[in-house]
């Protein structure tokens, strides 16, 4: 019952889709146990998005994800990694499976929507970024 972070990235944020990707996670029995808006430092965006560090899509990365607020989510539920990367769809909108949120709203590679920890991990690692213990909602 690990849980895992997701994030509403500010292409999301501005075209009002928060609460269509909050009910997604919910509906499917996923649980919200922390959610905040934030708006990324380029420092702090650099520093969560380190493993891309020197790929050719770095900066324009950092540029996008610090060009307006965010929604970051500690999700929780059986599987949550595993599923709240199937809500989400492949990283490139146009080669994610239908009923996805990417491929649903994704308009490119880069501004596809929402992000999703890809391990426990980075989930462990990723939830702490974000949150302190106090601000997510314990396990039943
Ligand atoms: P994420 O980390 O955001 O959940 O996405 P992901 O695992 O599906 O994809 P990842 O390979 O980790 O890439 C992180 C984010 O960088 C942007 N990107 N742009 N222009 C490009 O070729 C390119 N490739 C990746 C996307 O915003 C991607 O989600
Ligand atoms: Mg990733």
């Amino acid at each position: 019952m690990a849980n895992t972070l997701g994030i509403v990235k500010p292409d999301g944020v501005r075209r009002k889709l928060v609460g269509n990707i909050m009910g997604r996670i919910e509906n499917v029995g996923l649980i919200l146990r922390g959610l905040k808006v934030v708006r990324l430092e380029k420092e702090e965006a650099r520093k969560f998005y380190a493993v891309h560090e020197g790929k050719p899509f770095f900066n324009s990365l950092i540029e996008f994800m610090t060009s307006g607020p965010i929604v970051v989510m500690v999700i929780g539920g059986h599987d949550s990694i595993e599923r709240w990367r199937d809500l989400m769809g492949a990283t490139d909108p146009a080669k994610a499976r239908y009923n996805t949120i990417r491929r649903e709203f994704g308009t490119s590679v880069e501004k596809n929507v929402v992000h999703g920890s890809d391990s426990p991990v980075t989930a462990r690692a990723e939830v702490a970024f974000f949150f302190k213990d106090d601000e997510i909602l314990p396990k039943e």
